[in-house]
């Protein structure tokens, strides 16, 4: 059996000293797999991302309360790009990329944190264009210009560029066309059959649950379920609150 790489326990997070945003939120992410989380608008999504990443003493946010360990070690104490360093690293909700640079000096951006020579890298740009051959016909292109999910893909092709153990991918599918989204799960699925541990958030349940493994709801910073993703998809309330049933 594969042992957890990260582990959530029973976070409390805050913003402005005053917002209590999530409230004892715990979950478990086995190395390996792809967990998704699920949940409505303002639920927390992005904030337990953050949480997990470091990234919320940017936004005025703080965790209060419990911990977060990944691959053996509290998170807290870690800078972001030391996590990144470490192989966690987030793919922000909304399409980050450099807009003024080009595709490919985005990608070499997302190297910045390792020490190998040019070759290594090269190799791994070319394994990028690889998971995403639309990159490599755009590779000169200014990132700005490109469309929404040309963009999507520069910014988890950025994130490859890390060299990570394990992505936290915010709302991949967001706002775009479903045969791009179709793509865009079928190559996170391939990253994943690398061995790239996933940690997914999306709206798109259906499109989660059929790619993950294991999946949790939130709902208003509490996680009232959790479970095997066939398991969750069959779930009557999460049918009727995610899956678009009556
Ligand atoms: N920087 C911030 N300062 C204050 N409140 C915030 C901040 N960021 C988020 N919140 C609040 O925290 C709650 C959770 O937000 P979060 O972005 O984590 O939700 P989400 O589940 O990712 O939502 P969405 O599906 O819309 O992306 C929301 O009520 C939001 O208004
Ligand atoms: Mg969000």
């Amino acid at each position: 059996m594969s042992g957890k790489i990260l582990a959530v326990n029973n976070i409390e997070v805050v913003y402005e000293h005053v917002i209590l945003v999530l409230k004892g939120v715990s979950l478990e992410v086995p190395k390996g797999e792809i967990v998704a989380l699920l949940g409505a608008n303002g639920a927390g999504k992005s904030t337990t991302l953050k949480a997990i990443s470091n990234l919320l003493s940017a936004e005025r946010g703080e965790v209060t309360k419990g911990s977060i360990i990944f691959d053996g070690e509290e998170v807290h104490a870690r800078s972001p790009n030391e996590l990144v360093r470490r192989g966690c690293i987030q793919v922000m909700e909304g399409r980050h990329c450099f807009a003024h640079l080009s595709v490919e000096e985005n990608l070499l951006t997302g190297a910045f944190t390792r020490r190998e020579g040019k070759a290594a890298i090269r190799r791994d740009v070319d394994l990028v264009y690889s998971y995403f051959p639309r990159l490599k016909e755009r590779r000169g292109s200014t990132a700005g210009y490109i469309s929404g999910g040309e963009q999507q893909m520069c910014a988890i092709g950025r994130a490859l560029m890390s060299r990570p153990k394990m992505i936290l991918l915010d709302e991949p599918s967001m706002g775009l066309a479903p045969v791009l989204v179709e793509q865009i799960f079928e190559t996170v699925l391939a990253i994943n059959q690398q061995g790239v541990t996933i940690l997914l958030v999306e709206q798109n349940a259906a499109m989660a649950l059929s790619i993950a493994g294991r999946g949790y709801v939130l709902e208003t910073g509490r996680l009232p379920l959790e479970g095997g993703a066939r398991e969750l998809a069959d779930n009557p309330e999460v049918r009727r609150a995610y899956l678009g049933e009556a």
